[in-house]
This record gives structure tokens, sequence and C-alpha cells, in this order.
């Protein structure tokens, strides 16, 4: 175990995964928690987030899990007070949880487009309204947002209200950034490009013959040649929540391989 994060307390959300494996939030919060700190891991499916917290309490590690759909606000401040209830503060959030929606805009739905913003931007800033009393109070906080390459760039596929949420969150981090600079709160945001999640997996229609082949031609417009992994991401979070970076905040930082190159 490291001592980058003794003593801190965070909330990871979207800790789970749909699937077998390691997912972003998943990856970051057993890095977080390998590092020291005491892991509140959430997420819409309790039995996703406990694995997660099985997983990093096999290693050593301490957490706990939380159910919470990360698009209801009032869920969302339960899950500050239970939080604050069992550790008494919250140095780290972790806002992990995205959703797409791939509709042609002839087909798009408002309530479509409306799900997506509250999962991907509403659930965001709620959870820093939340959480800024206890970091302000404290002098000390760390946030970092999961936005994606899709906010900066056009991906090849048509998921508007994606493009458009993950792009607010990017301004959105920047403003909290600079409002609470002066509080000692940080708040950085990471633009993943492709990476190998079992969500991704879960998404790719056939047999196992095509789906090799969409995995194929997802490594291969990686200018490094191949999808990122959870850990990736995962390190950079680290990274930005540590000390290391107390002097970075309103940050973009893209990792993706090389593809918005
Ligand atoms: N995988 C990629 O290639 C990629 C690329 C760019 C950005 N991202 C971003 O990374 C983040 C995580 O992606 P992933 O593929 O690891 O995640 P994922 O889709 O596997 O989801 C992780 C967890 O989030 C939970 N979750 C979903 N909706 C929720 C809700 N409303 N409330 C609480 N929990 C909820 C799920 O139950 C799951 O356990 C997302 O924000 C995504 O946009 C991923």
């Amino acid at each position: 175990m490291g001592q980058r994060l003794k003593d801190r307390v965070a909330i990871v959300t979207g800790a789970g995964s749909v699937g077998e494996g390691w997912g972003n939030g998943k990856a970051a919060a057993a890095l977080y928690a390998r590092e020291g700190a005491q892991v509140m891991c959430v997420d819409r499916d309790l039995a996703a987030a406990q694995e997660t917290v099985s997983l990093i309490e096999a290693e050593g590690g301490a957490a706990f899990a939380h159910q919470t759909d990360v698009g209801k606000p009032s869920e969302l401040k339960s899950m500050v007070e239970a939080c604050i209830a069992r550790h008494g503060r919250i140095d780290i959030l972790h806002n992990n949880v995205g959703i797409e929606d791939v509709s042609p805009l002839e087909d798009l739905t408002e309530a479509n487009w409306d799900r997506v913003h509250d999962i991907n931007l509403k659930s965001v800033v709620f959870a820093c309204k939340f959480v800024m009393p206890h970091m302000r109070a404290q002098k000390r906080g760390a946030i970092v947002n999961i936005s994606s390459v899709a906010s900066i760039r056009w991906g090849g596929v048509p998921y508007y209200s994606y493009y458009s949420s993950k792009a607010a969150l990017n301004q959105l981090t920047r403003v909290i950034a600079r409002k609470y600079a002066r509080d000692g709160v940080r708040a950085n945001v990471i633009l993943p490009g492709l990476i190998d999640t079992p969500h991704v997996r879960t998404q790719i229609p056939g047999d196992a013959q095509q789906q090799a082949a969409v995995i194929a031609d997802r490594n291969r417009r990686c200018p490094m040649g191949f999808m990122g992994s959870p850990w990736d991401i995962a390190n950079a979070a680290l990274f930005l929540v540590s000390d290391e970076a107390r002097y970075i905040t309103g940050a973009e930082l893209v990792v993706d391989g090389g593809v918005t190159l």
C-alpha cells in the first residue's frame, strides 16, 4: 500500500462496472484505496459497488458501498450526508458516471436529451454543491470530473447529448476551479480517449468475430496502436487528487494515446 492519499476520504461515483473486469470508476476507487484513502464506492447498482469494495478489502484497503442514482440530486445529498456521518470529512470527489444516447438528430427525444444531461452534467454540479461546504470548511478538497475527448472532437458517432454534456462539464470544472481556488479546493477534468472498459465491450453487437473486429478497429484508431486501460485514467486521476498536483486546478488532462493529435 502507498501513502499518497493517507487519511483522505474519497467519494467515487460509478465505482462499479457493468460487466466483468475494470471500468474507469472501479479502477480509480481501487487505486485511491491502494494509496491509503478510505473510499466510498457509489453506484446505482449496489451489488456492483459491493464487488469493488470486496476487491479493495481483499487487498487490505478500506472502502464501503453506497447506493445512489446520481441523476437524482436528493440522493446525492444523502450520499454526502452518509459520507460525513461515517468519516466526518470529504477530501476527494471523483465524478465518473457518464452515459450516452446514440440517436440521429431526427430521432432525438426531449426525454433522452434531458436524461443524458441529468446524468452527465446535473449530477456533477449537484454533487459539487453538496460537498463544497465540507471542502471549504476543511480548506482542502480535490474534485476530478470524467469527461471525454468527445467534448472537444467529433468521435464518429452522432451522440449529440454526450458531446454537449461533456463539453459543458469541462467548462463547469473550470468555473468551479476558479471560484473555489482561494478555499483550497481544486477541480480538474480528465478527457479519456478510447478506453477498453466492460461498458464498451457490452455495447458491441454481433458474435465474437464481429466484436473482435470492432476492438481491432478501436485499437487501430489510436496512434499508439492500442486502446487505453481504465488504469491509465485512474493513474491520471490519482495524480490530480494527490498533493503532487497541489498547484494544478482548472486543467483539462487529455488521456487518449494521441487520438486527438
Ligand atoms: N470507456 C471509454 O472509452 C470512455 C471514453 C471516454 C470517456 N469515458 C467516460 O468514463 C466514465 C466511465 O465509463 P465506464 O465505461 O468505465 O463506465 P460504465 O458505463 O461501466 O459505468 C460505471 C458504473 O456507473 C454506474 N452508473 C451508471 N449510471 C449511474 C447512475 N445514474 N448513478 C450511479 N451509478 C451509475 C454503473 O452501474 C456502473 O457500475 C463515463 O463518464 C464515460 O463517459 C469512457
